[in-house]
């Protein structure tokens, strides 16, 4: 059957509930297909298109999540971490049940807008220079931006080990704050292009992918859902 799920897969992926838990709804009669009770474990649905009720509540389809976090600074952009708190540990219990991962990464002390998915094919689009999606970021340096820095910068800079960067928007702004827009995501590139200038970056917010904005009302450390449509529209338009 093309896009077949087993029941149980399905009521666990769309739910707090795990497999084993699933299952015992299911034994339970607490499950219907189309209406009818389904006992059977085994049992596969087409998600997309059969009803699903557990105990009379629909349980609708959702191939995959996504969700805009606005990153607080001293937060890892990772899925676990032995000893540091990561970005994962900011969702509720009830929304890690899906195998989440931040759409690549902010320094440890970057704050702003970090994607979180499931949806590694969306995730690969949003990342890869090849898409050329832009990530625009405010900084403040210890210094003032010039004229030669915004032409290095749009020329692409090469960092001291010789990586060539891709060319990158710099509009310098009042009190050693500036704009970078980058359409790539070398480690610590912000910092390191700086550093090739003689600038030390002091802090760094990432306010844009695409044309997805933080917005002005996510506080820091909270997030919120984003649809596939949404994220669609935003970023890839
Ligand atoms: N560039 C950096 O140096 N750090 C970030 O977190 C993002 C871009």
């Amino acid at each position: 059957m093309k896009n077949a799920m087993r029941l149980d897969k399905l009521i666990a992926s769309q739910t707090t509930l795990s497999r084993r838990e699933a299952r015992q709804r299911i034994l339970s009669g607490r499950v219907s297909v189309n209406t009818e009770v389904c006992r059977s474990i085994d049992a596969s649905v087409m998600p997309q298109q059969d009803t699903v009720l557990l105990d009379g509540q629909a349980i609708g389809y959702q191939p995959f999540v996504y969700y805009m976090l606005h990153k607080p600074a001293g937060v890892l952009s990772a899925s676990r971490d032995r000893r540091a708190t990561t970005v994962l540990d900011l969702l509720h219990e009830c929304d890690r049940t899906r195998p989440l991962f931040p759409v690549g990464r902010l320094d440890k002390n970057t704050t702003g807008l970090l994607l979180l998915t499931d949806d590694g094919m969306m995730a690969h689009r949003i990342i890869s220079p090849k898409s050329g999606i832009e990530k625009e970021y405010s900084v403040t340096l210890d210094g003032p931006v010039t004229d030669d820095m915004v032409k290095r910068f749009a020329e692409g800079i090469t960092l001291t080990d010789g990586t060539v960067c891709a060319s990158a928007g710099l509009t310098a702004l009042e009190n050693c704050r500036a704009r970078v827009i980058l359409t790539e995501g070398k480690y610590h590139e912000i910092k390191r292009m700086f550093g090739v200038c003689g600038l030390g970056v002091n802090q760094l917010h990432r306010m844009r992918i695409g044309h997805l904005w933080l917005p002005d009302d996510l506080p820091v450390g909270e997030y919120r859902p984003v649809s596939a449509k949404e994220l669609s529209e935003s970023v890839f338009c």
